[in-house]
């Protein structure tokens, strides 16, 4: 049996702060609670920032206990409070958060969030508060390094969980749908999507292809007798879906087409169990690392093992989409 690696060489951090930045993804609160309740088995003080880096700039700092960090395992978004914030990417705020963090004793920073709060936690760094390891939380899983990040799991079975429903009201009217999910330019989650909904296929921006294949592939559907055909679209697709979608209506093609963008529903919700247990494991390996002195970090999950890497060979690398799972789910949706 395995065993859980609990390191005995005590670095002497004993104030750490740990925020939540950018998009909200589902189990950023267990990722929380995993680092505030390992943090204070290991006889640490911790902090929570409120509205990320928005919140460090500012001061807004909370100290947590365990009973502050209870029920929340459970729920989606993040208590404490997340915010897009420009200021971090400049000198001045850099400079402040710094500040903020010396004034109030921090000596470690935990940031949980994505690629632009990884990198906001590099300018940190570059700034002379070396003291911080990132766990990657955001549903888009476009960081690279780790196999998932904290809260895609949950929003796969949000977007299958929709395209399920679509797919009744599809098949009720003999329709094409496209149904465009989030990502930014990362087209993970549409890839993974088409697989888990059945769907005949995945628009993505790391491999646009001409609209007379998308065409064709509604055309296709229609002819082998199917009662629908689903296409999913990434959001950082070259071709915005509603001008596809507008496109495709005007054409002959059996099926009639209809859009939906799911939107923000794909960011709520309850995490599911494997982000709980992802969240859990990355905060407690958080806690591992600063005890052991290991910073500029981020927790990667890796072939089952939870890791650290470099921040700085991380941030701005484009994770690809997985080739195997596009051909799979092409051949299987025919
Ligand atoms: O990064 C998460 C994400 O939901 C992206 O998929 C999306 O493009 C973006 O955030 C939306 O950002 P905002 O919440 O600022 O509208």
């Amino acid at each position: 049996m395995e065993q859980i690696e609990v390191s005995n060489s005590e670095s002497d951090i004993r104030t750490i702060a740990v925020l939540t930045s950018g998009g909200d993804a589902p189990g950023m609160n267990a990722a929380i609670r995993a680092v505030t309740r390992a943090g204070i088995y290991f006889g640490m003080k911790v902090y929570g920032v409120h509205d990320g880096f928005k919140g460090l700039i500012n001061g807004d700092f909370e100290l947590l206990s365990r009973r502050n960090v209870s029920g929340v395992l459970n729920l989606g978004g993040t208590f404490l409070r997340t915010a897009r914030c420009d200021e971090i990417e400049t000198p001045h705020g850099q400079r402040e958060a710094v500040r903020q963090l010396n004034n109030e004793g921090i000596e470690a920073l935990v940031i949980i969030g994505g690629d632009g709060s990884m990198a906001g936690g590099q300018a940190l760094i570059e700034k002379g508060f070396e003291k911080v390891v990132g766990i990657p939380g955001t549903i888009d899983n476009d960081i690279f390094g780790t196999d998932s990040c904290v809260g895609v799991d949950t929003a796969l079975n949000t977007i299958m969980e929709a395209v399920d429903k679509i797919r009744d009201t599809a098949a009720s009217h003999s329709r094409a749908f496209l149904v465009q999910t989030m990502g930014r330019e990362c087209g993970y989650l549409a890839v993974q999507s088409a697989m888990i909904s059945g769907a005949e296929m995945a628009l993505v921006p790391e491999d646009p292809v001409p609209v007379e294949e998308i065409a064709r592939t509604i055309e296709n559907s229609y002819k082998l007798g199917k009662k629908h055909c689903i296409i999913i679209i990434a959001e950082g697709y070259q071709v915005p879906m509603v001008e596809l979608g507008q496109k495709l209506d005007k054409m002959d093609l059996g099926f009639t087409t209809r859009a939906i963008n799911l939107s923000y529903i794909q960011r709520g919700g309850t995490p599911t169990s494997f982000d709980r247990i992802l969240a859990s494991r990355m905060g407690f390996k958080t806690i591992q690392l600063i005890r052991e002195g290991t910073f500029g970090v981020m927790t990667a999950l890796q072939g089952g093992k939870i890791i650290g890497l470099p921040i700085v060979d991380v941030i701005g690398k484009h994770r690809s989409i997985s080739e195997e799972y596009l051909q799979i789910s092409n051949i299987l949706s025919r």
